[in-house]
């Protein structure tokens, strides 16, 4: 069983599809989530982890440089996922968790990724820049914000009459299924960060089978 620390700082619910798919394989699950760490006191990410009695740890900006490497060690974490954590890593952790650190993006990338690109920021520059196509997209984490190997996508459509609010929430859908199953291949070695730097393995998801509430288009869920 592996230990899965989360690290969030908003509302945690990428975390609770997490927790909700390993609660659904049971004995079979291959992570446990060990750890919930938040930069931000009020998220409720941790109110989630608290309520299950899940260690909920807050490290403010203020911390010291080494508090995150600290808490990761401390709760013996074997995997780490961020699921809307806005802050850089640590390049110390980013070497010591090396192919074990996952990030969830609310976009198709490389577009619309980097620093200053998160949340709605990312679905404002989506519409900004009529993109037809947005998504979700999990990667391993690097030193550089959204640079990491990309491990799965998943397509949803932009429509004429999308606000950021409404395509957030079409690429939150579907950022519930994707995430859970990539942790799942992470913790499971089916999936695996290559010495080249590439993605070994695949996540087995197929959109047109999982689409959310049926596809339109083979490769696009209408969600
Ligand atoms: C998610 O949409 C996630 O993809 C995004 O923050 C949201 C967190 O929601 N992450 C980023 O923008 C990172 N660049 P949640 O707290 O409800 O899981």
């Amino acid at each position: 069983m592996r230990n899965l620390a989360v690290l969030a700082s908003g509302g945690g619910s990428n975390l609770q599809a997490i927790l909700d798919h390993l609660a659904t394989l049971g004995a079979d699950a291959p992570a446990r989530v060990a750890l919930v760490v938040s930069d931000r006191a009020g998220a409720f990410a941790l109110e989630r982890a608290r309520a299950r009695g899940i260690p909920a740890v807050h490290l403010p900006r203020t911390a010291p440089a080494d508090a995150l490497e600290q808490t990761l060690v401390e709760h013996e974490a074997h995997l780490v996922a961020l699921a809307g954590y806005l802050r850089l890593i640590p390049a110390g952790v980013v070497r010591r968790w090396a192919g074990s650190i996952l990030n969830i993006h609310p976009a198709l990338l490389p577009a619309f990724g980097g620093h200053g690109m998160y949340g709605h920021h990312v679905h404002d520059a989506v519409l900004a820049a009529g993109a037809r196509l947005s998504g979700a997209t999990v990667h391993f984490v690097n030193e550089q914000f959204d640079r990491g190997a990309i491990i799965a996508q998943w397509p949803v459509p932009v429509r004429q009459d999308d606000t950021a609010d409404t395509l957030a929430q079409r690429v939150l859908r579907v950022e519930h299924r994707l995430y859970p199953w990539c942790v799942e291949a992470v913790a499971r070695g089916a999936v695996r960060l290559g010495e080249d730097g590439k993605v070994q393995g695949a996540v087995p998801y197929d959109f047109p089978r999982f689409g959310v509430e049926g596809p339109r288009h083979p490769f696009v869920p209408d969600p």
